[in-house]
């Protein structure tokens, strides 16, 4: 799968574990920044690649910040893009199955390392239910198309 990565500095460190797992899982991945740890402003990074995502450039996203909230809300503000924030493996399988979600957010300040990895896994792995939740995603387009 191709797959867009950015953090801000809060995110950095997680990132860089998270882009060398993808590459063990055997994806393709374009990091969008930040490059360092040194303090930066996340919708610098955030916007550029959610746009790249709903463009369908790439196929998912994964966005990190200190909290993954403001990642979240950046993405969130681009249209055609679903983007959850998830702290957990469950939340993950659900947002896919449940909101087709494009782009998963975390924090890197708030999960480990073995944690991040196990939602990005069963993020990736989780097909979209449709059925009964393609109607709601259909609603979210709708509104963001008026
Ligand atoms: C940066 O200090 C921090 O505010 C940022 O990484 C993120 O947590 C914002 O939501």
């Amino acid at each position: 799968m191709k797959i867009a990565v950015c953090s801000d500095h809060g995110g950095y460190e997680l990132k860089t574990k998270i882009i060398a797992y993808l590459g063990e899982l055997g994806h393709s991945v374009m990091d969008f920044g930040c490059y360092s740890d040194k303090s930066v402003d996340y919708p610098d990074f955030a916007f550029p690649m959610a746009k790249a995502v709903a463009t369908h450039v790439f196929e998912r996203g994964i966005a990190i910040c200190g909290t993954g909230i403001g990642v979240s809300i950046c993405c969130n503000k681009v249209k055609g893009i679903r983007c959850a924030l998830c702290g957990d493996v469950l939340s993950a399988e659900l947002t896919r199955k449940h909101n087709d979600s494009n782009i998963l957010a975390m924090g890197g300040r708030i999960i480990g390392v073995e944690t991040a990895k196990a939602i990005t896994k069963v993020w990736l792995d989780t097909p979209f239910d449709g059925g009964r939740h393609e109607g709601r995603i259909n609603k979210i387009t709708e509104f963001e198309n008026k």
